[in-house]
């Protein structure tokens, strides 16, 4: 696949089938998605990748937690809701979920559904949680850096067959992701990856979501027009 095509064809996938990824294609996976640049080649990832009982736990904690009521705690600052034009694209994209869900804009009990799957991270067979070590904190260039490999690593996956869909649902009650994941206390969980074989059923695996015009986001200086 070259990579027009690879980066056009990738999408975000939010139903899987249950079959487990073998540790060695995760391998692979990983090493490919390490050839991202890093500030002054540091590397700072970490990789944590989660299945079976311990990923059964975390989705159970993040239900728990979530269904009470319990505040989301992220490890890294975040800016709270979007405005403006961030907001309406969230919301693009979610009308075009919800429409291939069938899910109704007035419909509590099927909204409240998918948001509580988004916290199970689609019940997806691994999840990799991305974190780097704390000492590293004022933390931007290294977010950069996660970034980069983060990106790596998805559009890896799509060439061995395998979705994903990076989420912060996964990682927003990070107490619970750190316990059964395992986490030192000296890396900061930035964001988790869920990942599996996509089940091609699943109506949303087919939303491709849109993106802007280059009018929008491209300012070209010196060309002479
Ligand atoms: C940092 C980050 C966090 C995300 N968190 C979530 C999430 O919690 N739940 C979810 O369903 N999608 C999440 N996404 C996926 C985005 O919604 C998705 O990438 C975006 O809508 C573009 O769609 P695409 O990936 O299909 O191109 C996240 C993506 C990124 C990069």
């Amino acid at each position: 696949m070259d990579f027009e095509t690879l980066v056009n064809e990738r999408r975000s996938i939010r139903g899987y089938k249950p079959d487990p990824v073998p540790r060695e294609v995760i391998e692979e996976i990983i090493d490919i998605a390490k050839g991202a640049p890093s500030s002054m080649n540091t590397q700072p990832w970490h990789f944590h990748v989660v299945t079976g009982e311990p990923l059964e736990r975390i989705r159970q904690g993040n239900t728990e937690r979530n269904l009470a009521g319990v505040p989301a705690q992220r490890e890294i600052p975040t800016h709270g809701a979007y405005q403006g034009i961030h907001r309406q694209r969230q919301v693009n994209v979610a009308i075009q979920l919800f429409e291939a869900m069938g899910i109704a804009r007035d419909d509590k009990e099927m909204r409240q559904d998918w948001v509580m799957r988004g916290f199970r991270q689609f019940d997806a067979p691994v999840s990799i949680v991305i974190a780097y070590e704390k000492s590293l904190e004022p933390a931007t260039i290294c977010h950069f850096d996660l970034g980069a490999v983060t990106y790596g690593l998805v559009l890896a996956a799509w060439t061995r067959g395998l979705g994903t869909v990076i989420n912060g649902q996964g990682i927003m009650q990070s107490p619970v992701v750190r316990e059964h994941a395992q986490i030192p206390d000296d890396q900061v969980i930035m964001t988790c990856v869920a990942m599996g074989y996509p089940n091609e059923n699943f109506a949303a695996n087919e939303v491709k979501s849109t993106r802007t015009t280059n009018d929008d986001i491209i300012h070209y200086v010196g060309f002479g027009d």
